[in-house]
C-alpha cells in the first residue's frame, strides 16, 4: 500500500521555500538534498518537488509510467520557439511525430552524415596554429552548430557568415532566456534582445519554409534531414506526411537540441583530456592503431572504443542534460509514495552520476569505468545522460557518433592544454555549461 505520508527533505521554508537556494546553486542544493534519502520532497516557491534519486524510480517514471508525466514548464515555454517539435509535444501526437522523424536517424543515414562530421572538424584544426590560444568552448559550439546545419537541411553556415548564420546564433543564444518564468511579460516589452530575437526567428522561419518549397517541388531525397522529414509518412497510422508548420517544427528543435549538448560534452572532454596525461596518451595510441594516419570515417566509430570510453566519462562527470524534469499529470507511486496531479518529478543525471553506490570515488576521472564488464555491474538509471523511455533523446546515436569523430579528428593532430591561471567551474543552465570559456593552449601532438 503507497503511503500517505510524504517523502523525507529539508525543512520547509517560509514563503519561496527553498527556490532561492536551488537558483543559486541548483547542483549544491540538489546534491544536499539528495542526502535525504532515494525520494525527497521539497519546496520551490509553492510547487512540490520529488526528487527521484535512485535508478529504480527514474526507470519509473521514464519507462515503466511515462503516460502520468508531461515535460515541466521551462519547455512549455520553450513552444514560442520550437513549436509542437518533438522536444515540447506530448501522448498521441508526439508519438506520431516520433515515428516519423525516426527513419532520419536510421543507423545508415547516420553513417553518412559522419563524413560531414569529419570535414568540418578537419576545417576547425586546420585552422588552428600551434602556439595559440583558442576558446575551446566557442570553437565547439561553431563547430557543432555548423554540423548540424549542414545535416538539417544541407545549410553551409559556417562559409555563409552571413544573414542566417548570424540568425541563427541570435536565436540559439536567446534560447534561456526565452524559457525564463514571465517570459510572456517579458517578450512584450521592447528590449532589444526580445527584438533581435523576434527578427532572427522571422529570417529563420523564412529560409525553413523557402527550403521546404524547393524540396517540394523538387520531390528528391538530398541526403540530408530535412529531405528524410520531407519523405516520411505514417505508414502506422493516417499514412500522411508531415505539413510544412510540422516540418518546421521539428527542423527548429532538432536544431536547438542538436548542437549546444554535444558541444558542451566536447568541451568537457578537451578539458579532462588535458588535466589526465596518461588517459590522453592513450587517446593518441588508439587513434594512431586504428586511423593508420587517415582520416576517421564512420567504418572506424566502433573501433574507437577507448574514446567512446572517454567521452562516457566525461558525460558521466559533466552531464550535459543535468536535470530532467516531469509535470505529474495522473496521480501515481513511485518509491510507495503517492505524487499528486500537478508536483513536479526531478532526475538528475548530475546527481546519479555521482552517486557513491554506483561509482566509488565519483570526483575521480577514470574512462575504466565502461568496460563492458564494469557497466553490467551497475543499474541501467544510474547513468542516463540521453534519458530514457519514449522520451529518450532521438539524436543519441547522431551524438556518439558526432562526439568520437570529433575527437579522433581533431586529437589526431593537436595536444590541447589549459591555458596557466584559467578557473574552470560549472555553470548549470538547460544544459550543463562552462561558467567561462577555457583558453586552451595548441600544440602539436607527440606521436606513438
Ligand atoms: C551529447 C549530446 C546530447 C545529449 C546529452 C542529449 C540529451 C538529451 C536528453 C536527456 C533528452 C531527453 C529529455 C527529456 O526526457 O526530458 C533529449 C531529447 C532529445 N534530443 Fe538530445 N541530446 C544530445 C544530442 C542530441 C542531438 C545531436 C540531437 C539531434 C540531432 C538531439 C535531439 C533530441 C530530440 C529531438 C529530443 C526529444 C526527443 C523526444 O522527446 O522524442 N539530441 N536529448
Amino acid at each position: 500500500m503507497p503511503s500517505l505520508t510524504r517523502p523525507p527533505g529539508p525543512r520547509k521554508k517560509p514563503l519561496w521555500g527553498d527556490l532561492w537556494n536551488f537558483r543559486r546553486d541548483p547542483i549544491k542544493f540538489l546534491t544536499e538534498a539528495g542526502s535525504y534519502g532515494d525520494i525527497v520532497f521539497l519546496k520551490l516557491g509553492n510547487q512540490d518537488i520529488y526528487l527521484l534519486n535512485h535508478p529504480d524510480f527514474i526507470k519509473e517514471v521514464l519507462v515503466n509510467q511515462p503516460r502520468s508525466f508531461h515535460k515541466g514548464r521551462g519547455l512549455q515555454r520553450s513552444k514560442r520557439l520550437l513549436g509542437e517539435g518533438l522536444l515540447t509535444s506530448e501522448e498521441d501526437f508526439h508519438k506520431r511525430q516520433r515515428r516519423l522523424v525516426q527513419p532520419a536517424f536510421h543507423r545508415q543515414r547516420i553513417a553518412n552524415y559522419a563524413k560531414v562530421m569529419v570535414d568540418y572538424a578537419v576545417r576547425s584544426r586546420e585552422s588552428w596554429q600551434a602556439g595559440t590560444t583558442i576558446s575551446i568552448g566557442e570553437e565547439m559550439m561553431r563547430l557543432t552548430l555548423g554540423i548540424v546545419a549542414k545535416t538539417l537541411f544541407d545549410a553551409d553556415v559556417e562559409k555563409d557568415a552571413d544573414e542566417l548564420g548570424e540568425a541563427m546564433s541570435v536565436f540559439v543564444k536567446s534560447f534561456d532566456f526565452l524559457t525564463l518564468p514571465f517570459v510572456e511579460i517579458l517578450e512584450k516589452l521592447p528590449f532589444p534582445r526580445v527584438r533581435a530575437f523576434n527578427n532572427a526567428r522571422d529570417l529563420l522561419d523564412k529560409t525553413i519554409y523557402r527550403i521546404i518549397n524547393e524540396r517540394r517541388a523538387k520531390g528528391e531525397d538530398i541526403g540530408d534531414l530535412m529531405s528524410m522529414l520531407l519523405i516520411a509518412q505514417d505508414e502506422e497510422g493516417d499514412g500522411k506526411g508531415m505539413s510544412d508548420l510540422q516540418i518546421r517544427d521539428e527542423v527548429m528543435t532538432l536544431f536547438i537540441a542538436g548542437h549546444e549538448t554535444t558541444a558542451n560534452a566536447l568541451t568537457w572532454t578537451w578539458y579532462l583530456l588535458s588535466q589526465h596525461p596518461k588517459v590522453e596518451a592513450r587517446v593518441w595510441q588508439e587513434i594512431d592503431q586504428v586511423l593508420e594516419g587517415h582520416l576517421p570515417t564512420a567504418g572506424d566509430y566502433p573501433n574507437l572504443r577507448y574514446l567512446e570510453m572517454v567521452l562516457s566519462e566525461s558525460m558521466r562527470l559533466y552531464p550535459p542534460a543535468w536535470v530532467i524534469g516531469r509535470r505529474v499529470v495522473k496521480e501515481c507511486q513511485v518509491g510507495g509514495y503517492t505524487l499528486p496531479i500537478n508536483s513536479i518529478a526531478f532526475m538528475s543525471q548530475y546527481l546519479m552520476h555521482h552517486d557513491k553506490r554506483y561509482f566509488p570515488e565519483p570526483d575521480k576521472f577514470d574512462p575504466e569505468r565502461w568496460t563492458v564488464e564494469a557497466r553490467e555491474k551497475r543499474p541501467k538509471y544510474s547513468y542516463f545522460p540521453f534519458g530514457g523511455g519514449i522520451r529518450q533523446c532521438i539524436g543519441e546515436p547522431y551524438a556518439w557518433m558526432e562526439g568520437v569523430l570529433l575527437l579522433a579528428t581533431i586529437a589526431q593532430k593537436w595536444k590541447l592544454s589549459l591555458a596557466p591561471g584559467s578557473k574552470v567551474e560549472v555553470q548549470p543552465m538547460i544544459t550543463l555549461r562552462t561558467k567561462n570559456d577555457i583558453p586552451m593552449i595548441v600544440s602539436l601532438r607527440p606521436k606513438y
